[in-house]
């Protein structure tokens, strides 16, 4: 048996109003909850077990894939009252675990979307005889990233924080958020408090001599916790540019759900994805991007790199471009959604009447349109 722990319990904040109703795990992507993708390939991996640690909206985990039976795992779902951070989290689902403490459990952040070879890093991990085995990816450009620079056996050095200089950049590898632990080190977490795996245990770990080793897999990787990032990877896993077992579909320019109606003068393409229920009229043009379940995109809309929400409607010769429009919301006729814009749940722009800009205008989510620039990349603290 390989244990594993799901880390789904953060609020998402930087997809909202996408996670207004919704936990990030759970959106559509490429047509079917992120996670699926996830459960998929770690069964395809050899895990059998997982323990979801949830908090924020944690219920509707447990409705979405039950017993895991559906994928071949047995799931088991954990709560926090209050969410106890990363470490927190480990330490409190291990709780759950049946392992011994000489023994693997993989820990993945329920966010990250990657062709990493989970079942190499788990047999890396046996061999090396690490406490902990970290996935390590090494990106072109490493400023918003933590650093994770290691020796040339491979044992990490250090954990940085985000290089504020140019001199600070002492390495090109970032945390990727997975991660294999022997048992016994997680169980030495402290318990019923608020922990960072990423900015306190492992440095601790470090500390106290624990053999902490990085293996760098730069197989495709990317952070969904970004609208940006959000549509590409949906984008990426419907042009087959990641693979993965749970995709409902085949590959290619579009992914239309069973029940969407997508008129025939419509132009789908760059791995856009039209969820069921979702209605497509004539001469809207729609390019990498993600028509969520049941919303309606009327004649001649142009849609470029944005997200429609759930149930929501987009009125004729309206253009997104980089855009969210959360759940429920209704853009009139004619109105220009330009990048970096976000229309919160149920709001309602009238026709013609706004030329919008990413300008900031903080206003109540529930009412109004808001914009706002996300903020940068953290899955790799
Ligand atoms: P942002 O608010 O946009 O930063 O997103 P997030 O809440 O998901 O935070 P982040 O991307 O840093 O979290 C990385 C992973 O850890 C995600 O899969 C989160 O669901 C998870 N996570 C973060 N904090 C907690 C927590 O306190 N408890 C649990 N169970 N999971 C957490």
């Amino acid at each position: 048996m390989t244990e594993a722990i799901l880390l789904v319990g953060g609020q998402g904040t930087r997809l909202r109003p996408l996670t207004s109703h919704t936990p990030k795990p759970l959106l559509p992507v490429a047509g079917v909850p992120f996670l699926a993708h996830q459960l998929a390939r770690a069964a395809a991996a050899g895990v059998t077990r997982i323990v979801f640690a949830t908090s924020y909206l944690a219920e509707l985990f447990e409705a979405e894939f039950g017993d895991g039976a559906g994928f071949g795992l047995e799931l088991e779902y954990v709560t926090e009252e209050v969410a106890l951070g990363t470490g927190g989290a480990i330490r409190n689902a291990a709780e759950r675990l049946r392992c011994a403490p000489d023994e693997p459990v993989l820990v993945f952040n329920g966010d990250i979307l990657s062709g990493l070879d989970i079942a190499a890093l788990l047999s890396n991990h046996r061999a090396s005889g690490a406490d902990v085995t970290l996935h390590l990816k090494t990106v072109a450009d490493p400023r918003a990233f933590g650093l994770v620079p290691t020796d040339t056996s491979g044992r990490v050095v250090a954990f940085l924080e985000k290089p504020q200089t140019p001199e600070e950049i002492v390495t090109d590898q970032i945390n990727a958020g997975c991660y294999v632990f022997t048992r016994s080190v997680i169980d030495r977490i402290p318990a019923d408090r608020v922990v960072s795996v990423e900015r306190e245990t492992f440095p601790e770990l470090l500390s106290s001599n624990a053999f902490v080793q990085g293996v760098v897999d730069d197989s495709y990787w990317l952070d969904l916790g970004t609208p940006a990032a959000f549509v590409q990877g949906s984008a990426d896993l419907v042009r087959g540019i990641v693979a993965s077992p749970a995709l409902p579909g085949p590959t290619g320019e579009a992914l239309v759900l069973p029940g969407a109606r997508v008129h025939p003068s419509a132009v789908l393409s760059g791995g856009t994805v039209v969820g069921a229920g979702a209605e497509i009229a004539e001469g809207a043009v729609i390019e990498g991007s993600v028509v969520l379940p049941g919303a309606k995109v009327a004649a001649r809309v142009s849609v470029h790199a944005s997200v429609v929400g759930r149930h929501a409607q987009i009125g004729e010769e309206s253009s997104l471009d980089a855009a969210v429009v959360g759940d429920g919301a209704r853009i009139g006729a004619g109105n220009e959604l330009s990048p970096g814009l976000r229309i919160a749940c149920g709001a309602v722009l009238p026709a013609h009447s706004v030329r919008t800009s990413a300008s900031p205008a903080p206003c109540a989510e529930q009412s109004v349109a808001f914009s706002g620039v996300p903020h940068a990349s953290s899955a790799a603290h």
